[in-house]
């Protein structure tokens, strides 16, 4: 194979980078349809209540108005829940958080239809909110659902009680991670477009078809007649797994009365009262060791504050859940997680589902344990890593692409820990510096839990003049699906990228795919790739061997062109295509690849949870202003087992931004909400993201240790850039300040408390 044609390990540029550097790009905020008009929601202006009346008088007075539609209008079934059927598309009694809608307003502009919905008046009996995972805990008679409970999840293995009586030291700690708002720039939209009982949807969405079961179930549609189109989407995190399946519903029944194209963009301070974010959680570790550092057991409890619907809470907290102690050999351990609802908007997905809360546990833990052992933390981690052939804290024996011990020994040597990881004053002693560690491990897909839904596909179309369409299910949010989709497609085919054009996901051109989540997409489309790839290359080859008369086994595709190995006799890829069209061949293919089926057993949680983890670890170095209490990360070295990399400038940049969006968890983003459940931090001057001037010195370490399952021996990335992040600044800042900080984010204000408390000297 030439260099020319060495797909895989090679930067390709991404492809949709000139559209986007240009402006060429269209998101659906671009998009204008004939005889459009705009919709917006009515919402609960309460966090708990019930709804008496919506009054829309003055509604109609407002110039343009179309209509409003509430849950008697719904021509479908009224209910958008995702996994629990908990969630009405219209609220019909029960008022549950500030932002839970109530209708649908449309009118002639954008404008005229905000202005119509937020002068309807919404007559209401207030109950008492409840507005925290503890007062959702402890009431008696105040119930959000008919019970506050919105899931559990528990594992069991091992007998934890003989663990902690061998134990020499038995350590216990409380940890407390806060909400995380997604802040994608591209807030939630659609357009929807009706013709009599077809419906086109476009919007900026991370599952189309859970869109499309979304539309069909609240308009009482078969699946058949909601088409899902996928624009171009700028930015999702999680934030657009299942909130645009309610945005779109919401527009569709607008669009189903009036029929006329809907088109629907949140505005930034609606977005952040209305939709998703990251799970707050609470967590109580209890684990023991023995005095040479071996980890004995672990009981563990998490408490996940679910908002005022399940949503995806039992997919986050199943996460958390099989993944509580991290990427290490623990023969007992039990852990139970439960989910409350409270009055606030619905937690769902946000990069890490669950993992950075529960890496944070476990890694602030094993640097609690290292400190009671008196030993070094990348040597007390080494002691229990996990390596091939060991069970994870599930059952689960490794057999392969086990590549936690290599993460950590690169990072390690790397950062030059051992000699440097202590903290250590500048000379004029007003900074503090210190490394900290944190390690994780992340189940790649779907999991048990998920399986029936873990399956994704692609369509090739191989046109006669040579050139390629590529259909897939899944999407492109942002992270450089679109080119690693290109790379995988050409090194599965032998020719050349420039021939690859990659289609907006479409629901009417591929297979169910399942979510775009999970850091599925390079596993999943790569392997469908490779499949479409195995049933094509028969065909070319057939027709290869035919038009140069000779055999097939002579024949190779690679470099686009295939050549007779006896003869060296070759035709030009575009000379075959012609070829395939004029000879009668099929010339598209369907690729399909489901993960294999796992054994899990739900009641004890024991089994193949995943069916293959990837891993990292970050040692990043902090320097703390002891004036101030302001926390700076001066450096990161971030270690991951990729499997294989696909795209090592599209790796980098998805390490890059994971740190950053990890390091902004942990020390900036500090959001609120009020006695009511109103948003306090709804907008960038209060809710403080981390902006290119705070973006951090990165190194980044591919560990290539290939997946058997995995295309070409990839695993995924997208999750992973973030989830050790913020545990690893916790660490070094603990360290920094001689006092463990268990809580984020570390605010100025957090961080100075702790120092005035703290010894001068440790
Ligand atoms: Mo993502 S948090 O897997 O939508």
């Amino acid at each position: 194979m030439s260099e020319k044609f060495q797909h895989i390990g090679k930067s390709l540029p991404r492809v949709d980078a000139p559209g986007k550097v240009s402006g060429e790009t269209r998101f659906v905020t671009d998009m204008h349809l004939d005889r459009m008009v705009y919709a917006y929601p009515v919402v609960s202006p309460i966090a708990f209540g019930t709804l008496n009346s919506a009054d829309i008088s003055a509604a109609r007075e407002t110039p343009g108005f179309l209509g409003a539609w509430f849950a008697r209008d719904i021509p479908g079934e009224n209910q958008v829940g995702v996994i629990l059927p908990d969630q009405p598309l219209f609220a019909e009694n029960t008022l549950r958080f500030v932002g839970d809608a109530i209708g649908i307003v449309a009118a002639e502009t954008e404008a005229e239809a905000i202005s119509a919905a937020r002068s309807i008046k919404i007559d209401a009996t207030l109950r008492e909110p409840l507005l925290s995972i503890n007062a959702s805990k402890t009431a008696v008679k105040n119930k959000i659902h008919e019970n506050n409970i919105a899931c559990e999840h528990r594992l069991e293995r091992g007998d934890i009680h003989a663990g902690f009586a061998d134990a020499d030291e038995v350590v216990e700690a409380d940890f407390v991670t806060p909400y995380q708002e997604h802040f994608y720039l591209e807030p939630q939209g659609c357009i929807v477009d009706p013709h009599g009982d077809e419906f086109t949807v476009y919007g900026s969405i991370q599952c189309v078809f859970y869109v499309q079961k979304a539309v069909a179930k609240v308009l009482g549609l078969p699946f058949s007649r909601v088409r899902v189109i996928q624009t171009p989407t700028g930015g999702a995190f999680g934030g657009k797994e299942d909130i645009p399946s309610e945005v779109c519903a919401r527009a569709a029944v607008a669009a189903w009365h009036l029929q006329r194209p809907v088109k629907m963009i949140y505005r930034r301070r609606d977005d952040v009262q209305w939709t998703s974010k990251r799970h707050p959680l609470q967590m109580h570790y209890k684990v023991g060791v023995s005095k040479s550092g071996k980890l004995l057991a672990a009981e563990i409890t998490l408490e996940e504050n679910a908002g005022a619907y399940a949503t995806l809470s039992s997919v986050v907290s199943y996460r958390a859940t099989m993944q509580a102690m991290g990427p290490y050999a623990i023969p007992n351990i039990q852990v139970h997680s439960t989910a409350y609802y409270t009055n606030l908007p619905p937690t769902g997905a946000f990069r890490g589902f669950g993992s950075p809360q529960a890496t944070f546990g476990h890694e602030r833990m094993m640097d609690i344990l290292a400190d009671r052992l008196g030993m070094d933390p990348v040597e007390f981690r080494l002691k229990n890593i996990l390596k091939p052939g060991q069970e994870t804290q599930t059952g689960h024996a490794l057999k392969a692409s086990v590549g936690a011990e290599a993460t950590l020994e690169t990072a390690a040597k790397a950062a030059q820990w051992s000699s440097k990881y202590g903290s250590e004053d500048s000379p004029d002693g007003r900074y503090r510096s210190a490394m900290g560690v944190s390690v994780c491990h992340y189940g790649n897909c779907l999991g048990a839990a998920g399986w029936s839904m873990d399956g994704a596909g692609v369509k090739i179309q191989i046109h006669r003049d040579g050139s390629i369409s590529v259909a897939f299910g899944l999407i492109d949010m942002g992270q450089g699906a679109l080119t690693v989709v290109t790379q995988m497609t050409a090194a599965a085919l032998g020719v050349d990228e420039k021939r690859i054009v990659i289609m907006p996901t479409d629901t009417s051109q591929v297979p169910d795919s399942g979510p775009s989540v999970a850091s599925r997409n390079v596993v999943m489309t790569g392997n469908a790739i490779r499949d479409a790839a195995a049933k094509l290359n028969p065909i070319l080859v057939e027709a290869a061997a035919e038009a140069l008369e000779c055999a097939p086994e002579n024949l190779d595709i690679q470099d686009d062109k295939a050549t007779d190995s006896k003869t060296d006799n070759s035709l030009t890829f575009n000379d075959l295509c012609e070829y395939l069209y004029v000879s009668n061949r099929p010339m598209d293919t369907l690729g399909w690849w489901h993960v294999p089926a796992l054994t899990y057993d739900a009641n004890t949680g024991r089994g193949e949870a995943y069916f293959t983890y990837s891993y990292a670890t970050h040692i990043i170095k902090v320097r703390v202003d002891t004036l101030t209490g302001q926390v700076g990360v001066e450096k990161v070295w971030a270690a991951h087992d990729v499997g294989k990399v696909i795209n090592p400038a599209g790796l980098e940049g998805q390490v890059q931004g994971g740190v950053v969006q990890g390091a902004g968890w942990a020390i900036y983003e500090n959001f609120g909400h009020d006695n009511a459940g109103r948003i306090t931090t709804p907008n960038l001057s209060t809710y403080l993201l981390p902006t290119a001037a705070d973006s951090v010195d990165v190194e980044a370490f591919w560990i290539e240790d290939p997946e058997p399952l995995g295309p070409w021996g990839a695993k995924g990335i997208g999750e992973p850039a973030i989830i050790p992040t913020a545990a690893a600044i916790a660490n070094a800042v603990s360290r920094a300040v001689g006092k463990p900080l268990n809580e984020i984010p570390l605010t100025p204000e957090r961080v100075f408390t702790a120092l005035e408390e703290a010894p001068i000297h440790e």
